[in-house]
């Protein structure tokens, strides 16, 4: 009865909560459905999916097979005028160590087909060159890149992953605070991001495009709205963004901007970064070239200047719970900040 009645709230309190947050928190409009995986995109992706449907293809099999024999049976029965004759062995025990044999082979091949795709899949053909450190937060992600020669290419960015085509990545996936999952559908399996330790995956995409990637063990209210996005993209493209992001913020020039920075510091920076200013807080997502991404707040929304200032002031209607607190600004601080973000290229 308790238990009954436990259920019982907590449903209710999901659909308050749901009923609460619908309106606010739609994912972000472009972002890809996550159905993607059954097109994956990478050879560390491929053989998985593969595995997917000849399993799936089997199970359908299976349970057809099933149905029609049991269809069959049910038409064939016969009424037995003795009861002691339903008993008798009529040499149907036969089918039964025959279903048994045949359902253990295929079981037997299946592990075994497993096995191997555990096996390909487990390392790319070349060592990759690339590594990027992830670590999960409640709920984004920090994305590391650090073992370029050139210190000038290595920095701190959030939520978006870039890659270049082509090539295996490696990715070293941490953790802050609770365990998460790195799941990049249409490139690689899922891997738990533990506190404590480092956790190892390699993607590679085969084509330019953009990649969804989402949070896929339950860490908490957020956890829906924890996603990112890789984009895979040409050598050369890849080098200029990284070149890019490895620069700190430009200079500001315009009043309107030095306004901003200087609210900036004084609510923003104790949590957040801007390379190049006194801004260093480091438990929020680097804000330096904030402009340059597509989504905010880890696929909560678009990115574009007025979703900025509405995150800023109701960071906690769009995603409760979050780590960011609501901000309360006037107009003129709104539009001062909003100069100032749009900065941030
Ligand atoms: C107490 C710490 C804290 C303060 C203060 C704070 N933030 Fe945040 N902010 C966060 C956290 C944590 C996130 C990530 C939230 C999430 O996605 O769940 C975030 C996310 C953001 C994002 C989205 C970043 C991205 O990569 O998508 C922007 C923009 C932002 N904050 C701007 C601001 C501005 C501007 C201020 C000051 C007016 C501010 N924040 C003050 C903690 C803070």
């Amino acid at each position: 009865m308790a238990l009954r009645g436990c259920v019982a709230m907590r449903t209710c309190a999901a659909s308050v909560w749901l009923a609460a947050t619908s309106a606010a928190a739609q994912p972000a409009p472009g972002i890809a459905p996550l159905n993607y995986f059954l097109h994956a995109a990478g050879p560390a992706a491929v053989p998985t999916m593969q595995l997917g449907w000849m399993l799936t293809a089997l199970a359908v099999a299976v349970s057809s097979l099933v149905a029609v024999l049991l269809f069959i049976a049910i038409a064939r029965r016969r009424p037995h005028a003795d009861p002691a004759a339903l008993h008798a062995d009529s040499g149907g025990l036969a089918w039964i160590y025959i279903g048994t044999g045949v359902s253990s082979v295929v079981l037997l091949m299946s592990l075994v087909y497993a096995l191997m795709t555990l096996e390909t899949v487990a390392a790319p053909a070349r060592q990759p060159n690339l590594t990027i450190t992830v670590t999960a937060y409640d709920w984004w992600w920090k994305v590391t890149y650090s073992d370029a020669p050139d210190p000038a290419c290595n920095f701190v960015t959030a939520n978006e992953i870039h890659i270049p085509v082509g090539e295996p990545v490696k990715i070293e996936l941490r953790s802050a605070d609770v365990i998460h999952a790195f799941w990049v559908p249409q490139l690689a399996g899922k891997t738990q991001t533990i506190p404590g330790q480092i956790n190892q995956q390699w993607i590679e995409a085969d084509q330019p495009g953009t990649y969804r990637g989402q949070c896929s063990q339950f860490c908490g209210a957020q956890h829906a709205h924890m996603a990112f996005e890789v984009v895979a993209q040409s050598a050369q493209d890849f080098d200029a963004w990284r070149r890019a992001q490895g620069q700190a913020a430009q200079p500001v020039s315009s009043a309107d901007a030095a306004a901003g920075q200087r609210l900036f510091g004084e609510r923003c920076a104790g949590c957040h970064t801007v390379r190049g200013t006194d801004a260093l807080g480091a438990q929020a997502p680097d804000l330096t070239h904030l402009d340059s991404r597509r989504l905010l707040a880890a696929g909560a929304l678009t990115n574009t200047p007025a979703h900025r200032i509405d995150w800023i002031q109701h960071a906690q209607r769009i995603k409760p719970d979050s780590l960011m607190p609501s901000i309360a600004l006037t107009a003129a601080d709104a539009a001062a900040l909003s100069a100032y973000l749009s900065t941030l290229h």
